[in-house]
């Protein structure tokens, strides 16, 4: 093909055999070490690019894209893309994509680590050992709470919902759900799921498990008056996004023993932390690595380049990238 090749950027280190196979069709610079780009850095990035890769933790503003004039597709490197600004790429005619469904069973099995770990105190009885408090075998030392045969409650049913129920079974345990809309019958049934309002969820559920996108209705879906209204002694998992919790709220809640505990893979302002839960034995916080096996993580990589390739209009899938967020983007720019 002749004349000028596109020119795409990719924001932080992913994996390089993978990575590579952009520099076929494109002029390629990929960062080599992680970055926490701003949104006026990120803008200055996309200023002369065609396209672009991204991470979960990269904004791009309306301001962006108004000074990119060539950008034509953005590929989210997660399932998650509230770090766009969806409506200002779709008016400017650029495809966003994300990655669903090949980081549904990583994300699961996270899910149930966290909520282990919640129950059991596994983080906290680390810290008590390598601390060298351990004076011998005591009965009552860090007693946690029972898994099995307790109820699991999911709000968030989708994909990742469903497989972090089908887990369920093993354990013995109910599974209760909200969504906004119910599933179907036979999904209800291999989930082995039982459809309630949110009210009931919050009431019923031990295990309180968030698996929802952030998008302005969500926030702060759990606050004081959630919290208050979950049964207690129970245990809420994030392992979605921060904001869907209000974190101060929720510290307040663990230190006053409202909840039983709490394990997070998300937080409101991350990387920063709100204080107050840093200070709390009852929560086990992890650094948004959910998705993050080596297999996943390739995989999500893998259709990311695959989006952005078929995004700017290459290889097998040329014009069709296979997981658009904003087909709109695609018609406004066929206009
Ligand atoms: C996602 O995919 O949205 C995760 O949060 C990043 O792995």
């Amino acid at each position: 093909m002749g004349g000028e090749r596109q020119r795409v950027w990719v924001s932080r280190p992913l994996f390089d055999d993978i990575v590579d196979r952009l520099r076929e069709y494109f002029d390629v610079e990929a960062e080599t070490a992680e970055h926490g780009w701003t949104a006026a850095q990120i803008g200055a990035k996309l200023r002369d690019r065609d396209g672009a890769l991204l991470g979960v933790g990269d904004p791009v503003d309306a301001a962006a894209v108004a000074g990119a004039p060539r950008l034509r597709a953005i590929a989210n490197t997660a399932v998650g893309y509230n770090n766009l600004d969806i409506d200002a790429l779709t008016a400017a005619g650029v495809i966003a994509t994300n990655t669903p469904d090949v980081l549904n069973e990583a994300v699961a099995d996270f899910a149930w680590a966290l909520m282990l770990s919640a129950a059991r105190r596994v983080s906290e009885a680390e810290r008590y050992l390598r601390a060298g408090r351990w004076q011998g075998m005591s009965y009552r030392l860090l007693l946690g709470s029972d898994v099995h045969a307790r109820t699991l409650g999911i709000l968030g049913m989708g994909r990742i919902g469903q497989a972090i129920a089908r887990r369920a079974a093993g354990f013995r345990m109910p599974v209760i759900y909200h969504n906004r809309t119910r599933l179907d019958a036979a999904v209800e049934r291999d989930c082995n799921a039982r459809y309630v309002g949110r009210d009931e969820l919050l009431a019923q559920a031990d295990f309180l498990v968030l698996v929802l996108p952030l998008t302005p209705q969500n926030r702060h879906v759990i606050g004081t008056r959630e919290l208050a209204a979950m049964r207690p002694g129970s245990i809420l998992v994030n392992v979605s996004r921060g904001g869907i919790v209000d974190d101060v709220a929720l510290a307040a809640a663990l230190a006053a023993g409202r909840i039983a505990g709490a394990a997070l893979d998300v937080f409101e302002n991350e990387p920063a932390l709100a204080p107050a839960l840093l200070s709390l034995d009852n929560v086990v916080m992890t650094p948004h690595i959910a998705s993050g096996s080596v297999e996943t993580r390739r995989a999500m990589t893998a259709l990311a380049v695959d989006n952005l390739i078929a995004a700017l209009g290459h290889g097998p899938q040329a014009g069709h990238p296979p997981n658009v967020v904003n087909p709109d983007g695609l018609s406004q720019r066929e206009q």
